[in-house]
């Protein structure tokens, strides 16, 4: 262990003031030290920061308020009582993010390899407890080798603690995970539990079993990167929710995410200076929707047009690009959107935009963010792998996270609304608060072929010429059903409106019921289809 960062003998007491102040001086010194110069330097080599680089980083400049600097571990099998570090291992305490506070906890690999011993739990423990009191947003800065292996089943204690908490913190207050290095074990289940993962690419991984165990128990070959790197928990399994390109731009974009949350589940999201016309009209939006109803355009272009700047910070953008979700603002105010690509799969809802769209449904939900969805939707992906994989239930989750939803729900349905898709997709009938349709809007029970091809089968099969009236058939029903009005005329949506007018409209709509005040019936919790 090197002598610059061991802690002197228990029991020195400088007998001047001068000399307590300067030993003072020199614990600090030492606790900043971390895990020594040599470690700090390895680090570095590996391509990334310190615990403490990311902090101040992350944090407005002088902010940081460190707690428990000076914790030490208190084991000591296999040697430990002789190496000991001012710290141990973690960073903890709070700082603050464009001026509103933050609580932080950094783990350090340059001690121990940043793995989680007693004491280092109950310094994170600490910090989210005050998180929780005062109702501050957590983020935890991940970089570690797991359960520290010479304190044994303490360790294990010491995260079923932090995952404790985790879950009791979920939905008071915002839980961002970065992961910058290791994330292996069980240590996974707290970033897990946390509202959004980020990950660095090349730097960062995260698996339950290493590739060596996989390698044993499946005989499956495999490394790292393609085991749990940040390209594999992006755009295949889910678990991440933003893939980002070194740790500078890693707390940036952690930055940008917390200007749009609210601190926790009782206060509002701070709402920017709005730099646009609320009433701004964009043509571009008359002329999206092509005129066959089967090519696709690009729903990242209609929510670019309508937000506040065209600023959309995506979530989960690689993963089930079906449907998409992020934050933006509207008229300076935090607005979460769900939205429907007809440029992926056509925009249909399948199992795993089910998922994706639900849990952020329910993040919105949780911290009082208002929901825009733009519909357009063909149905629910047909198929025996769709089904097999519980489709109805990853559906349902959806429906469910809708449903129990009671913050202000607006609806643009821009094209196809068809099916149990039309209900789920924050229709009025599940309490939708505004419901807006274009005139390209077609609400309907299903596609137009299939169900001229269902309604009209003997018809067609016995016909002198089924293709021609077919087409016939076809036509006709597409111009009495195909289109917005039946809808609108028992009052499913409220209003056909524009493409133009849809950022005008939102607008306005939110004005109003932002002050929406409506609940669900009292219970312990619900029982969503998990
Ligand atoms: C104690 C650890 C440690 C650990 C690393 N170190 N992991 N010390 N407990 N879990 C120490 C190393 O001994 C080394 O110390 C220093 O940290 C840096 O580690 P290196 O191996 O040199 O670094 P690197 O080559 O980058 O490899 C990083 C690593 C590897 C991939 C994380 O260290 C590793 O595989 N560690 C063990 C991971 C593990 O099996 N953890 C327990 C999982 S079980 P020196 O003194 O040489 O610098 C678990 C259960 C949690 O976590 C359950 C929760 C419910």
């Amino acid at each position: 262990m090197a002598e610059e960062t061991r802690p002197p003998e228990w029991g020195v007491s400088p007998e001047t003031t001068a000399n307590k102040l300067e030993h003072l001086r020199d614990l600090r010194r030492r606790a900043r030290l971390g895990g020594g110069e040599y470690r700090i330097d390895q680090q570095h080599a590996r391509g990334k920061l310190t615990a403490r680089e990311r902090v101040d980083l992350l944090l407005d400049p002088g902010s940081f308020q460190e707690l428990d600097a000076l914790v030490v571990h208190r084991a000591s099998d296999f040697g430990l009582a002789e190496e000991r570090y001012y710290g141990d291992g973690v960073v903890t305490g709070w700082g603050r993010v464009d001026g509103r506070p933050v609580a932080v906890f950094s783990q350090d690999f340059t001690v121990f390899g940043g793995s989680l011993s007693e004491a280092y739990g109950e310094k994170i423990c600490k910090v989210m407890d005050l998180a929780m009191k005062t109702g501050m947003p957590v983020v935890g800065l991940n970089d570690s080798g797991g359960a520290r292996i010479q304190e044994g089943v303490v360790s294990l204690g010491a995260y079923a603690e932090i995952f404790l908490r985790n879950t009791l913190a979920s939905g008071v207050v915002p839980q961002i995970s970065a992961i910058m290095g290791p994330c292996a074990g069980g240590a996974v289940y707290s970033p897990a539990i946390t509202d959004f993962t980020f990950m660095v690419k090349g730097t960062s991984f995260m698996f339950v079993t290493g590739p060596d165990v996989v390698k044993t128990v499946t005989h499956e070959i495999v490394d790292f990167e393609q085991l749990g790197g940040a390209s594999t928990h992006n755009a295949t399994s889910g678990v991440a929710h933003f893939a980002v390109d070194g740790e500078v731009e890693c707390v940036q974009q952690i930055r940008r995410l917390l200007a749009f949350l609210p601190s926790n589940n009782v206060d509002e999201a701070p709402r920017q200076a709005a730099a646009e016309p609320p009433a701004r009209a964009e043509e571009l939006l008359d002329t999206i929707v092509p005129d066959e109803p089967s090519r696709a355009y690009d729903m990242e272009r209609v929510i670019g047009a309508v937000v506040d700047k065209g600023d959309f910070m995506e979530v989960m953008a690689e993963y089930a690009r079906n449907i998409i979700v992020g934050f933006a603002r509207l008229d300076g105010r935090t607005v979460g959107i769900v939205a429907q690509q007809p440029s992926v799969l056509a925009g249909v809802l399948d199992i795993n935009s089910s998922v994706k769209a639900a849990r952020f449904v329910r993040f919105c939900d949780c911290f009082n963010i208002p929901l825009v969805t733009f519909v357009d939707v063909p149905g629910f992906l047909p198929g025996v792998g769709q089904e097999h994989g519980g489709i109805i239930r990853h559906g349902a989750k959806l429906l469910y996270a809708y449903c129990e939803a009671t913050v202000p729900k607006l609806t643009v349905i821009t094209r196809k609304a068809y099916g149990g898709a039309y209900d789920v997709m924050s229709s009025k009938h599940i309490r939708g608060d505004a419901n807006f349709a274009w005139p390209t809007a077609e609400i309907a029970v299903m596609g137009v072929e299939g169900a001229v091809n269902i309604i009209f089968r003997d018809q067609i099969a016995t016909a002198k010429d089924p293709e021609d009236t077919r087409a016939r058939l076809t036509a006709e029903y597409r111009e009495r059903f195909a289109n917005p009005y039946a809808a609108a005329a028992r009052g499913y949506v409220d209003e056909v409106i524009l493409p133009r007018e849809t950022r005008s409209k939102l607008i306005t709509a939110l004005d109003v019921v932002r002050s929406k005040r409506d609940t669900n019936p009292p219970k312990k919790h619900g029982n969503i289809p998990l």
